[in-house]
């Protein structure tokens, strides 16, 4: 199946992560962009423009692309070395693909999503900007997580009490209901991010950034 890449940085990030999976280029201009390369990414100018050929293209930046989807990578769900993401039950693909820029970001091992949001919808990888072609990002079952299950509430423990684990799986749910009953049943800590009296909840993207990131700055590298 194959995967839109909508931009500049989506097929920048494409060619980067995974460039054998990148399998088209369309520019509206050689020398565009090969001038957007030189500005923002002189390492992806020599592939970007090896594969790229001019045509009409529906994207301020001039440029699009499309890229295979990778089959799922299936070790992530047992053992990692970095946590893992696992959505439950995601309602908007937006929120999951801004989860996926910021796990990529962050260093996670994957994103996982259970309930029938597919995370590799084109509005899913417009939202993460292509880094969905920097680590797994897959549906499954509940039933096929292991590790230490971090589930993240706004009721929960405070955060500040806990070192999470490397090889966590922070468990983050959706818009509407939190984290449901299954994953909650098996939670190892039910944990908070602190807020302001009155705010009731983070957007799901926003809570992942926080805690990927009380995560990985408190790694030694
Ligand atoms: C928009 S919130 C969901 C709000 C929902 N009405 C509920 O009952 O939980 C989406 C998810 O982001 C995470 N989240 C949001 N705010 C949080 C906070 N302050 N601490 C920890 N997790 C939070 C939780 O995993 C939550 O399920």
């Amino acid at each position: 199946m194959t995967v839109p890449l909508e931009g500049f940085h989506a097929v920048k990030h494409g060619l980067r992560f995974a460039p054998s999976a990148v399998t088209s280029v369309v520019v509206r201009s050689h020398a565009d962009a090969a001038a957007l390369c030189a500005r923002l990414a002189p390492d992806v100018t020599e592939a970007l423009l090896a594969h790229a050929v001019v045509g009409e293209v529906d994207h301020p930046t001039g440029v699009t692309g499309t890229a295979a989807r990778p089959a799922p990578d299936l070790s992530v769900l047992r053992a990692r070395t970095t946590p893992l993401v696992l959505l439950d039950q995601p309602r908007h693909p937006g929120n999951a693909g801004a989860v996926v820029r910021v796990a990529a970001a962050a260093s996670a091992s994957g994103v996982a999503v259970t309930g029938t949001l597919d995370p590799w919808t084109p509005s899913c990888v417009r939202g993460s900007a292509g880094l969905h072609l920097a680590l797994p990002v897959l549906s499954v079952d509940p039933d096929d997580v292991t590790g230490p299950l971090l589930v993240l509430d706004a009721d929960g423990d405070d955060l500040r009490g806990t070192v999470v684990p490397d090889d966590a799986v922070l468990v983050v749910g959706s818009e509407r209901d939190g984290v449901g009953p299954v994953l909650r049943g098996r939670a190892d800590a039910v944990l908070s991010l602190p807020m302001r009296p009155g705010v009731s909840s983070l957007n799901l993207a926003t809570a992942v950034a926080a805690v990927l990131y009380r995560w990985r700055l408190q790694a030694p590298w």
